[in-house]
């Protein structure tokens, strides 16, 4: 998170000066509607039943074999490496500067990442779309901040747009051929989205004066649409072009970024925030602005039986909130009611200008409403929250999972996973009960979760985000837990219930953007920002993924191997499937 190489705390970055103080294509079968397995999409696939048959998982494997093999969890590591537990192995898919056209190169700091096949008879064959959240000056433009006293003095046009180019997310054809996940170079698919890509903003009225806006970045998490597109959430959005801020009198002021870019490009900040959707054929990518402005990890949609669709967003910032989109109309992120969580109450409240004198009272219209959605959150009530990070469904029971990561400013260093169950496990309810799933902190093994992902047999995979400055050192709370980690909760067998290290990441990363593949067979992640605490490039904190150019680059992985085939037949198993 590029917060941490500024050496700024995030909570500091995102207070502004008002009297506050931040899939898949889910494919449910059967259980009524309240939730089954999770299957990724593919473009060709007609209805939402196209997933892999689990027995085909099952058909190939030695059953014997694996049941013997136990799953041992990983001890914390300082190393400065991709450490996996026994029965694991990855291989690099794409690294930071990688060509994946004649034009093109992979962007920096990967974040979420999703797959689409092309043909629901072939997973082995598709589209990897990646997030691209931040930049390191350092490596990207090679602007050093700490060499300068007033580093906006010193910036250029050119380092702001080498910086301008590695955010925002690829698209990249990618195939597995003998196992290892391989690059199609110069596939007609393959194609940057970046700060500099024109695109739609999906409102009735303009926005700052215009329907277009230039650019995506701060590209966080996101998910998947019911009709196979991408969703890019944008998250620190302040941190490039900075934000407008409102005094008591409702006079607006700019609080500058901290990458300056404002200097050499006049974008309102307005323009960013929104919860953006790429089409994965061409590309072209529009910003929904029904859905709120705010800093946007993720977007996790689930499709009701009438076509409608509900999206979970959280807001990860100190005392920011929860919210809910529930579209009026079948397939659309535009027509419908956005709702934010009174967790203490169990209520989902309307952001809905025309039905609350609240809102009324203080905003001219919806869209200043929702362009401002933070402060019309508060004024209803909203419950503030630890940081919420990335949601996941589980696709057993339906609950709603969120990742409140930690709030340093009120004592939670470690975090939780809040548990919401919507009223009769209907999603577009209005009511709902929050209990805590499950607590960080050194009872349970991890610190700080941020990305959730359940693969297709329900086993729940967290990974940790501790930050990078205070990771490792000896007057922090963060010391027994060492680097970021991967973890797995198995959902059967012996090991139920338990929070199981699988990976370590190598030294100053975090892990991010969990997916599987569409056999099951494969966990796509991203490392991302290895050696963030570098101060002298000669000297990087981190080497890996240890090539050539002897300089940590942010890259994906494709980890395979015993233990997740393990994991998936134990469910079988269990679910006499
Ligand atoms: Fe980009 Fe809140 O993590
Ligand atoms: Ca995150
Ligand atoms: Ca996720
Ligand atoms: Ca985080």
């Amino acid at each position: 998170m590029f917060l941490d190489f500024f050496n700024i705390e995030k909570s500091q970055l995102n207070v502004p000066n008002m009297k506050y103080s931040r899939r898949k294509f889910v494919t449910f079968l059967g259980k009524a509607g309240i939730g089954a397995a999770i299957f990724p999409p593919f473009f060709s696939g007609c209805g939402n039943n196209s997933g892999p048959s689990r027995n085909s998982v099952l058909s190939d494997i030695d059953l014997s074999r694996l049941k013997s093999i136990p799953i041992k969890a990983l001890s914390p590591a300082v190393k400065d490496d991709l450490l996996l537990s026994e029965g694991l192995s990855y291989h690099t898919v794409l690294k930071w500067g990688d060509s994946i056209s004649d034009e093109d190169q992979f962007g920096f700091n990967n974040d979420f990442t999703c797959f689409i096949p092309f043909d629901p008879n072939n997973p082995k064959d598709g589209l990897l779309w990646v997030n691209h959240e931040s930049v390191n000056p350092l490596f990207v433009s090679g602007f050093d901040y700490r060499a300068h006293d007033r580093p906006q003095d010193h910036r250029t046009k050119e380092q702001v747009d080498q910086e301008m180019y590695n955010v925002g997310g690829s698209i990249v054809r990618i195939k597995e051929v003998d196992g290892k996940w391989q690059v199609v170079k110069n596939d007609a698919h393959n194609r940057r989205i970046t700060a500099k890509t024109p695109m739609a903003l999906n409102w009735d009225h303009p926005i700052n004066g215009q329907t277009t806006a230039i650019g995506t970045l701060a590209n966080c998490s996101g998910g998947i649409t019911p009709w196979n597109t991408f969703i890019t959430c944008e998250e620190n959005y302040d941190g490039f072009f900075g934000e407008t801020e409102y005094d008591a009198a409702g006079n607006p002021t700019h609080r500058p970024s901290a990458y300056r870019w404002e200097q050499f490009y006049d974008y309102p900040p307005e323009h960013y925030g929104w919860v953006v959707e790429v089409n994965p054929k061409d590309g072209s990518a529009q910003k929904h602005i029904a859905l709120g402005r705010f800093a946007h990890e993720c977007c996790t949609l689930y499709e009701l039986k009438d076509k409608r669709v509900v999206a979970y967003t959280g807001d990860d910032a100190n005392d920011e909130h929860l919210y809910k989109f529930v579209s009026s109309k079948p397939g659309s992120l535009k027509e419908g009611t956005l709702y934010v969580a009174d967790v203490d109450n169990g209520k989902w409240l309307a952001l809905d200008w025309e039905k609350q004198p609240l809102l009324k009272e203080k905003f001219k219209d919806q869209t200043e409403v929702l362009i401002r959605v933070r402060e019309a959150a508060k004024l209803l009530g909203a419950t503030a929250l630890n940081r919420p990070e990335d949601i996941e469904i589980d696709p057993i029971s339906g609950n709603i999972l969120v990742s409140l990561t930690n709030n340093k400013a009120k004592g939670d260093f470690h975090g939780s996973i809040l548990k919401i169950e919507e009223l009769d496990g209907a999603f577009d309810a209005l009511s709902f009960n929050a209990s805590t799933y499950m607590a960080g902190g050194e009872d349970n093994g991890f610190s700080c979760p941020d990305n959730l992902a359940f693969d297709h047999s329900g086993n729940l995979w967290i990974t940790s985000d501790m930050s990078g400055r205070s990771m490792n050192r000896e007057d922090s709370p963060y010391l027994p837990f060492k680097n970021n980690s991967l973890f797995v909760i198995p959902r059967y067998g012996e090991d139920a219930g338990k929070v199981i290290r699988v990976a370590s990441a190598p030294r100053d990363a975090e892990f991010t953007g969990p997916w599987f593949s569409p056999d099951g067979k494969t966990l796509f992640l991203s490392v991302q920002h290895p050696g963030e605490q570098t101060r002298d490039i000669n000297e990087p904190t981190s080497k890996w993924p240890f090539d050539a150019d002897n300089i940590p680059k942010p890259s994906v992985v494709a980890i395979q191997g015993d233990v997740i085939e393990k994991l998936n037949l134990l469910a079988q198993i269990e679910q006499k499937i």
